[in-house]
């Protein structure tokens, strides 16, 4: 906490609501936080402040706000804040959590060149993704039209995508181990955002406690880690210096290069961290685009309508879809950014900090200052939307059909810490969504419609619901 802006409130800072003696703001943050901090900023402007019990978080609203500090900006709103709960789970190193500097450069390099190229080792990327699409569609067929809830083979084909480029492998969808620790540190990103967590920041010596939630996270993360462990070492076997298979044996191969040197941030330690990120970054997120997305398909049949219809007049019902397609399928271009604003799948981002003193708007921001980037007031900014409440993909389109990008459409964020993974998500949830509506009309157990209402966490997700996939006649 050392690094934390610490006195409430310093000079020049950012005004914000009144705080409870001791608690700040924290019990506001219980039920909605991103809509609370929208209200909030309609009072005390597009950059205020939150008391969060012993240290201070600037929250940025709104387009405007959001692109002058991450992209004017960039270098100075690149840090993560040294939270206690951060320290402890990966003692900020690792990729996603690393502080602005050498090690996370290196993290994200090696990762993204990880992307690049064993994505292709064998087949191009999006070849190998169809792959798992077919092995999904197949599985969803099982069903046979009766009620089922997708969570489970959303994730597990999802995660067989970043599986490929750590371990170079997918796993089968009954892979009880994998699965169970896919569960249990997706409860731990749910768990992160809690007003347990937000306590644990204030006071970390309610570790001591032996009750409360985040007891829980911690042994979450010690389970997570020892398989991760064990996993790591079961996929490194084998391994040839120069030839690398996947992830871990080209990170395996540079921590051996770097053996001796004291300032390398490689280290085994660091390993599990960032193939614990990629494996969580990278499912979690797009399965909750996905299940969005069927469930909004079920929930307006006239959109998926004319989903099908473009499908069809584009591939037929024979020929699979490949990324080329892309361009001659607006519609469906636009309805998967429509589920992206208005899930808003990472309503506050993932929390940064500043890497100096700076100046924003007249408001003076002290370095190590943590700040909360809140993205769902980007996509629900009524300055760069017309009725953000209404999901309409139609936004996305200009008068002859044509998809147009909006520049206040930022669901993997701005910047230098901007989302590693979006060229891939994008890839997969453009693969995954035509696959399955090639094939299957989505639709509500008769008499049923689920509830919309979001389930709480880093990431914003539905809640169980069942649906109905059943096979297409075209
Ligand atoms: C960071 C969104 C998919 C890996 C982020 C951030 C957001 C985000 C909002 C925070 C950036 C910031 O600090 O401001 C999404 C969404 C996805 C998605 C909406 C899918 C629809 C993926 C995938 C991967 C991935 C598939 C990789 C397999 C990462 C990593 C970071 C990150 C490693 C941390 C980057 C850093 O700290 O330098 N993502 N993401 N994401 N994402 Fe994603």
């Amino acid at each position: 906490i050392r690094q934390l802006v610490k006195q409430r409130r310093p000079r020049g800072f950012p005004p914000g609501p009144s705080p409870i003696p001791v608690i700040g703001n924290i019990m506001s943050l219980a039920t909605e936080p991103h809509v609370f901090m929208k209200k909030q900023s309609e009072i005390h402007g597009q950059i205020f402040s939150l008391d969060l019990g012993g240290y201070s978080a600037v929250v940025l609203n709104g387009y405007d706000a959001i692109r002058e500090c991450l992209y004017h900006q960039a270098d100075v709103f690149s840090d993560r804040p040294s939270l206690p709960l951060f320290m402890k789970m990966t003692k900020m190193g690792g990729l996603l959590n690393a502080k602005f500097g050498n090690g996370w450069i290196e993290h994200r390099q090696l990762a993204s060149n990880s992307f690049r190229y064993f994505g292709s080792f064998q087949m191009p990327l999006d070849q190998k993704i169809l792959e798992e699409c077919m092995f999904f569609v197949d599985a969803i067929d099982e069903h046979k039209g009766k009620p089922f809830n997708p969570k489970h083979l959303v994730t597990n084909a999802v995660s067989n995508i970043t599986n490929l480029i750590i371990f170079g492998e997918r796993f089968t969808y009954d892979n009880c181990d994998f699965q169970h620790m896919i569960e249990i540190f997706s409860e731990n990103v749910e768990l992160a955002v809690s007003g347990w967590a937000f306590l644990y920041n204030a006071f970390p010596w309610i570790e001591y406690l032996p009750f409360g939630k985040h007891q829980k996270l911690f042994r979450n993360a010690a389970k997570v880690y020892n398989f991760l462990e064990q996993i790591i070492r079961r996929f490194s076997k084998g391994r040839v210096c120069n030839f690398p298979r996947h992830y871990i044996d080209d990170y395996l191969n540079k921590l051996d290069k770097s053996a001796g040197d004291l300032g390398t941030p490689y280290s085994r330690e660091n390993l599990i961290y960032s193939v614990g990120e990629l494996i969580i970054a990278g499912t979690e997120t797009t399965t909750n685009t996905l299940r969005w997305a069927m469930l909004y398909m079920a929930l307006y049949p006239n959109i998926q309508e004319k989903v099908h219809k473009e499908l069809d007049s584009v591939l037929g019902s024979e020929k699979s879809p490949s990324l080329a397609d892309k361009k001659r399928m607006p519609y469906v271009e636009a309805v998967l950014h429509e589920v992206l604003r208005f899930c808003n799948i990472v309503p506050l981002g993932i929390f940064r900090a500043t890497t100096q003193d700076t100046l924003v708007s007249g408001y003076n921001i002290p370095k190590g200052t943590m700040v909360i980037t809140n993205l769902y007031s980007v996509h629900f900014d009524e300055k760069y939307w017309c009725d953000p409440g209404t999901f309409s993909p139609h936004r996305f389109l200009d008068s002859n059909g044509n998809f147009v990008r909006r520049e206040a459409f930022l669901p993997f964020s701005l910047g230098k810490r901007h989302c590693l993974g979006e060229h891939l998500a994008r890839m997969e949830m453009f693969l995954f969504f035509t696959t399955m509506l090639q094939r299957f009309h989505l639709q509500f157990p008769p008499g049923t419609v689920p509830s919309l209402t979001p389930k709480l966490g880093m990431t914003l997700q539905p809640l169980p619901y069942s649906i109905c996939a059943v096979r297409r006649q075209q």
